[in-house]
């Protein structure tokens, strides 16, 4: 039985809180909270489990360490607070504390991430002799593993293309996605963080560096492309209203090029409700969303994902997936040498033990 802490209940964290407190081979023993409406409260009562749990939520990290848990699923928003959510998860790794998480996406592909976040958490882990995991869906699952299946079915390739196409209406993030995208912003204001030189690069080129490494090519250059849709109607969603004039779908991708060609392609298109980019690539089947991977070579290989739920926007079963891609690895990583993880080091037969339970 794993002891384990749940670090925030946001989007993501509300659903590996309820995968932790069901599962029977893991036990919650503590729980994060920043916000003050959430702090005193049973952990049941965030992430509506039907039963109390008797772990009540708290903003002292400190008493948390001291519960000297197994793991820590750390999913707390770090891209809009990067050194503050470094402080903690240092201060949790050198405790000896195992992380897995979904904050901190340049992680995804964690061989590639910059010094500056790369470098404090390797010796964070190296003083406490403690692991960590960072992935997600996207970065994550559809340029890793995704990716990797679709491979497994080729025996020569030409291009690798790895689109995120989803309808964000329902994601209520206009916090950090929202304002990171530049949803809502009009063309003559300040460009969104996303638009300037070397971000998209930065979060999504890791992905596309690791797949060159692993097909043995050397490629050209990473580069990135953008492209803003602005709305000539109000659009009112759960992410938030969208005036005429402002953004309300984003393309983006990351590309690895090799003699001049695009050979890998990790893309997003995203847009808030159907009526935004009529133009674009939807997908297919009247999905809200796709992860979708596409192979051309010998043969063509298209793998399209979709996750969905009988109560649940497709938006949340998208985010209990992301919590899923790290939660499934607690037992592998509370095993794994010290260091910083990639997806690559685990087995995939690995992360199967234990899912098989009934929730409350
Ligand atoms: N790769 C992927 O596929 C993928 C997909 C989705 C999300 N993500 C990543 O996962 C992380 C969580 O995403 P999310 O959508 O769940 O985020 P979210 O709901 O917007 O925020 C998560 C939590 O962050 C905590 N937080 C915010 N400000 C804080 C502060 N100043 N100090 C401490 N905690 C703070 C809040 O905790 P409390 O609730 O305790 O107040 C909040 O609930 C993000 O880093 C995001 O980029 C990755």
């Amino acid at each position: 039985m794993r002891r384990i802490v749940q670090f925030s209940t946001g989007n993501v964290g509300r659903h590996s809180l309820r995968a932790v407190i069901g599962r029977p081979d893991l036990e919650l023993v503590g729980v994060h909270a920043s916000s003050p409406a959430k702090i005193g409260r049973d952990a049941a009562e965030l992430c509506d489990w039907s039963e109390p749990t008797g772990v009540i939520a708290t903003d002292d990290i400190d008493a948390l360490i001291g519960l000297r848990p197994d793991c820590v699923v750390y999913t707390a928003l770090a891209e809009t607070r990067p050194m503050e959510a470094l402080e903690q998860l240092t201060q949790i790794l050198a405790a000896g504390i195992n992380v897995v998480g979904t904050s901190f996406v340049w992680l995804a592909a964690p061989r590639y991430a910059g010094d500056w976040v790369r470098e404090p958490l390797e010796k964070a882990c190296a003083a406490g002799g403690s692991s960590l995991y960072i992935n997600g869906v996207d970065p994550g699952y559809s340029g890793d593993t995704l990716v990797h299946t679709a491979l497994s079915l080729a025996t020569r390739v030409d291009s690798i293309t790895v689109q995120e196409i989803f309808d964000y209406a329902n994601y209520d993030d206009a916090e950090y996605t929202g304002a990171a995208m530049g949803f809502g912003v009009a063309e003559d204001e300040e460009l969104p963080p996303l638009f300037l030189p070397g971000v998209v690069e930065s979060m999504w080129g890791g992905p596309v560096r690791a797949l060159a490494d692993g097909l043995g090519i050397v490629l050209d250059e990473v580069r990135q492309r953008t492209e803003r849709w602005f709305t000539p109607e109000r659009i009112d969603c759960t992410m938030m209203t969208v005036l005429p004039g402002q953004m309300a779908a984003v393309r983006f991708a990351a590309e690895g090029v090799l003699d001049g060609e695009p050979v890998i392609t990790v893309e997003h298109v995203n847009r808030l409700t159907a009526a935004a980019a009529p133009g674009w690539i939807f997908p297919p089947d009247g999905h809200v969303g796709v992860h979708r991977v596409v192979i051309e070579g010998d043969p063509r290989v298209e793998i399209n994902t979709h996750v969905s739920h009988p109560l649940l926007d497709p938006t949340d079963a998208a985010c209990i997936s992301t919590a899923a891609r790290v939660v499934n690895a607690i037992e592998w990583v509370c095993n794994a040498p010290n260091g910083i993880i990639a997806v690559e080091d685990i087995p995939q037969a690995a992360i199967m033990n234990g899912l098989m339970w009934r929730a409350k």
